[in-house]
């Protein structure tokens, strides 16, 4: 398959690339040149901004168009119309961001945000949401039929940058007191990567339209801990503290303390696309991978998520 990726040089995007080659598909790069211009020389590479510079696309046609880092209703506008009649289908990267309610079970008809046109000043966690329901509604508008809007919950794996993940091999392997939130039967809920890159491959190339939440099997926070005590070592000791404790003393949930939200289970149903094909790989094998992959940054890469672990002994001792 001729296959068009609007980004593909991150995170998501990079695995998608990687899961499209390796199924031998026609890969073109559409990004501006700021980020990974060294991966995938084989590939097509078109430089521009996807807002402003998307025509340089002309005299292209492709069976499909993966959409991965839209976040913005007029970047995606532009491409989605341009594109129009150039793709076999458009297959947009949303998220679970878009429903209002994280502590039931929502399926792919649960409430979503009311659409945001503009990202307010500062940018807001709910905003990021309500923008790509925003989105959404743009690749609905612009293809009635032929595109498929893919929701993953948290993405996770090597490449992933945000530390919300990858805080917790790292943080198990240290050993010692190891502050650990919530209670260990809290639910928490990820996707490794490159499952989701594999499967959303898939998915362009049968054009199977519709809306599919793209997440992992809701899993308990003592069950990660311990499996990563099982893959990372480190001898640690789980010091179990309650939301109560942890809002006392103003832990930031999710951010300084990744994957715990206060009084909520993640756990979004995800049938829909496991009836598609979406499969899992063994849990340990996503804390292995994403595990060696941290190593291998530079010692001096900003953590953007996690405990500092002065404030976390000081926590401990409270
Ligand atoms: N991480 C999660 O847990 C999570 C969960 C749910 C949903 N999602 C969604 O998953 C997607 C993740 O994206 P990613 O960042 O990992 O994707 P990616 O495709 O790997 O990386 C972002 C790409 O976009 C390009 N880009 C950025 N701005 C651009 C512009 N104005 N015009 C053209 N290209 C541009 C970047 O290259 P240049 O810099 O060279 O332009 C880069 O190739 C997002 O849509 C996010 O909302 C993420």
């Amino acid at each position: 398959m001729r296959l068009l990726v609007i980004g593909g040089t991150a995170f998501v995007g990079r695995h998608i690339v990687e899961a499209a080659l390796k199924r031998k598909h026609e890969v073109t790069l559409f990004h501006r040149g700021q980020t990974g211009l060294d991966l995938f020389p084989d590939c097509e590479r078109v430089l521009g901004d996807r807002t402003t510079q998307i025509g340089r696309l002309k005299n292209r046609v492709f069976d499909a168009a993966i959409d991965v880092n839209g976040r913005l209703p007029g970047e995606v506008r532009a491409s989605a119309e341009f594109l129009k009649h150039k793709v076999g289908s458009y297959l947009f990267i949303s998220t679970v961001s878009v429903y209002k309610n994280w502590g039931g079970r929502e399926d792919e008809d649960g409430e979503v945000f009311s659409p945001l046109q503009e990202p307010p000043e500062p940018m807001t966690g709910g905003a990021y949401g309500a923008l790509k329901v925003a989105c959404e509604k743009v690749v609905d508008e612009i293809y009635p039929i032929g595109s498929t809007i893919v929701r993953p919950g948290l993405i996770v794996g090597p490449y992933d940058t945000t530390d919300r993940f990858t805080y917790w091999p790292s943080r198990v392997a240290r050993g010692g007191d190891i502050l650990a939130p919530g209670g260990p039967q809290r639910l928490t809920q990820f996707i490794d990567v490159r499952d989701l890159a594999e499967w959303v491959v898939r998915m362009a190339g049968e054009m199977d339209a519709g809306c599919y939440n793209a997440v992992g099997k809701p899993l308990a926070m003592g069950k990660l801990l311990e499996t990563m005590q099982g893959v990372v070592g480190g001898n640690g000791n789980l010091v179990w503290k309650d939301d109560a404790f942890l809002l006392r003393h103003e832990v930031e949930p999710y951010t300084e303390l990744p994957l715990w939200i206060p009084g909520i289970d993640t756990r979004f149903a995800g049938g829909l696309a496991r009836e598609r094909g979406l499969t899992f790989r063994p849990l340990e094998e996503t804390i292995r991978d994403t595990w060696e992959w941290d190593k291998t940054r530079p010692p001096e890469t900003l953590r953007v998520n996690g405990m500092d672990p002065e404030r976390e002994r000081e926590l401990l001792a409270a």
